[in-house]
């Protein structure tokens, strides 16, 4: 079981208040994710449920229970940072185990562990080389299976891709979807990156200056977001904003996302000039700059040629608007 729920946490340093009032439930087999801006106080929530870290107030529970008293090597959690913190005179092998080592595991269990571990990572080969004689993307799943050999209630993961090339990410995330799988277990995962949050999580959220802006699968905060905070930041290419005075709207901003933009040389809504073609291969980001709406970003699947200053109709496609208000959430 790993359970979590999180009441009305807040923690300062000092004066600075770096979260203020966090209230979130995690259910057993769960993957989490939050995600926000540098800075917000992803890594500072993680480390508090961890016990790395005092709260100033609110409580953590863990399976029902307040774990304000347990040290961290008690509240069954495991966690992966970015930097794997590997011990690099350790084999592999000795580095997944010693943890066990330390709290006295019999050596035929570890054993066990190790082998259902290295199997599921596909570390086997490695287990007799030390962290130097492996790749970036071996070394973190070499911290990860010292995480799996614990055997924790909840694993916690702090942006444990960032080091990792694009192409490694992407395995690497494959991976961690794989496994998440398997073991059912919980999982609490912190990135900055919305793609890597779009792709794990049954639940992602959005935090912000300390605070939650919104909760929600996936496609709930892609297809409605609560404001134009999560608006911007869920979705690439950004959604565009357009300021709802400049289209006579009452709604302070409008919002429309790249790939709910058309474009067309003759007609259309709004009239521009093509500023910049990203040729992708497999789509094209166009760039216009619009007589009414200003500039806007248009997503177009396959190629589309358009030569810079050539004149260019975007419109959006009905019923995929966002309208704003004042204070940024959305309104009817
Ligand atoms: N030990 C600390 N002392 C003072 N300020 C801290 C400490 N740890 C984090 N902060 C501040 O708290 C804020 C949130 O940090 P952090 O949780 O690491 O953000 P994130 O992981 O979202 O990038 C930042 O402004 C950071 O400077
Ligand atoms: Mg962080």
């Amino acid at each position: 079981m790993g359970s979590l729920k999180i009441e009305n946490v807040k923690k300062s340093f000092g004066k600075v208040d770096v979260l203020k009032g966090i209230d979130l439930e995690v259910r057993d087999g769960e993957f989490v994710v939050f995600v926000g801006p540098s800075g917000c106080g992803k890594s500072t929530l993680l480390r508090i449920i961890a016990g790395l870290e005092d709260l100033t107030a609110g409580d953590v529970k863990i399976d029902g229970e307040k774990v304000d008293h347990v040290p961290p090597a008690k509240r069954g959690i495991a966690m992966v940072f970015q930097t794997y913190a590997l011990y690099p005179h350790l084999s592999v092998r000795n580095n997944m185990g010693l943890g066990l080592k330390q709290a006295g595991t019999p050596a035929a269990e570890i054993e066990k562990r190790i082998a259902a571990s290295s199997a599921m990572l596909s570390l086997e080969p490695y287990l007799e080389r030390r962290p130097a004689e492996l790749s970036g993307g071996q070394r973190q799943r070499v911290a990860i299976g010292r995480a799996l050999v614990r055997e924790p209630k909840l694993f916690l993961f702090d942006e444990p891709l960032s080091n990792l090339d694009a192409a490694l990410r992407v395995n690497t995330r494959l991976e961690i979807a794989q496994l998440h799988r398997r073991l059912k277990a919980t999982m609490i995962y912190v990135t900055h990156d919305q793609v890597e949050a779009m792709t794990l999580a049954d639940k992602i959220v959005v935090l912000n200056g300390g605070r939650i802006e919104q909760v929600g699968g996936p496609m709930e905060l892609y297809n409605s977001p609560a404001n134009e905070f999560v608006a911007g930041f869920i979705g690439s290419p950004k959604m565009n904003f357009i300021d709802g005075a400049r289209l006579g709207e009452t709604a302070k901003t409008i919002g429309v996302r790249p790939e709910h933009l058309t474009v067309d040389a003759k007609n259309g809504t709004w009239k521009g000039t093509v500023i910049h073609a990203e040729h992708l291969g497999a789509d094209t980001n166009l760039y216009i700059d619009t007589e009414k709406a200003g500039l806007l970003t248009v997503r177009i699947f396959g190629v589309y040629n358009a030569e810079p200053g050539a004149t260019v109709y975007a419109t959006p496609e009905p019923g995929k608007t966002y309208r704003f208000g004042s204070d940024g959430k959305v309104v009817a």
